[in-house]
């Protein structure tokens, strides 16, 4: 081999390489702007709920406020990231969303269905509600120590910047619930619960992820997700 010929097929082994590290990382962005929009507009009714069911208790209401604001401004983020390359994100619907998953196994029906009447009106489900969040943001905390590790990330200064703040937010996502249910004397997680965070968190890693990945045929979304909502951050 000529050393034009091997530097000809080393530049094509970077171009492959770029490509895929490309694709890995819209594929990440992507899920985790599904999952940063479907947090904060969940949390929501969280807060609704929280304030009817625990009126008294401004200090855990005003963290789940914050944990919402929060969730928000990594939704934003990742738009923001998506806006610099001048494409759209993966469409990616509710079969890619930790909560979503996680909701419908706890509670058997689709977030939007969650009856929140009901929730306020029935401390155990409030109580079921609030562990299912705390378990999700500790996923979510061990997921971004996993992904601040990756070379890929790493190679993203944006990229990596957006999770060093996620970061640093994360606990402050979790600890209001898990201080909650220890006022209470509840549990910090049912074994079945547990076990539906874990399952859900293998189906995405290992199903989900990899489906996105190698699916060139995957849409893009035509509007931003939060496109009806007429706010500007
Ligand atoms: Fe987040
Ligand atoms: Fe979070």
């Amino acid at each position: 081999m000529t050393a034009i010929q091997a530097g000809a097929n080393s530049g094509s082994r970077g171009r492959i390489g770029a490509r895929l590290r490309d694709r890995y990382l819209e594929v990440v962005a992507s899920i985790y702007l599904y999952n940063e929009y479907r947090g904060y507009t969940a949390l929501d009714r969280v807060l609704e709920a929280a304030r009817a069911r625990c009126p008294d208790e401004a200090e855990f209401i005003a963290a789940v406020a914050s944990h919402r604001d929060d969730e928000r401004k990594h939704y934003v983020m990742f738009k923001r990231w998506f806006e610099r390359r001048g494409s759209m994100p993966l469409s990616v619907d509710r079969s890619c969303g930790h909560i979503d998953h996680f909701i419908q196994r706890v509670f058997g029906c689709k977030i939007d269905e969650l009856d929140t009447s009901a929730v306020i009106a029935d401390g155990s489900s409030f109580e079921r509600l609030c562990r299912v969040i705390m378990l999700t943001e500790q996923r979510g905390f061990a997921q971004v120590e996993v992904l601040l590790r990756n070379r890929l990330i790493l190679a993203d200064p944006v990229m990596t910047r957006i999770f060093t703040i996620i970061h640093a937010d994360e606990p402050s996502h979790f600890l209001p619930y898990q201080h909650w249910l220890e006022r209470q004397g509840k549990s910090q997680g049912r074994c079945n619960e547990k076990i539906a965070d874990w399952s859900i968190h293998k189906l995405l890693m290992l199903v989900k992820l990899p489906m996105l990945f190698f699916n060139r045929g995957a849409g893009r979304l035509v509007d931003w997700p939060d496109a009806g909502e007429g706010l500007t951050v």
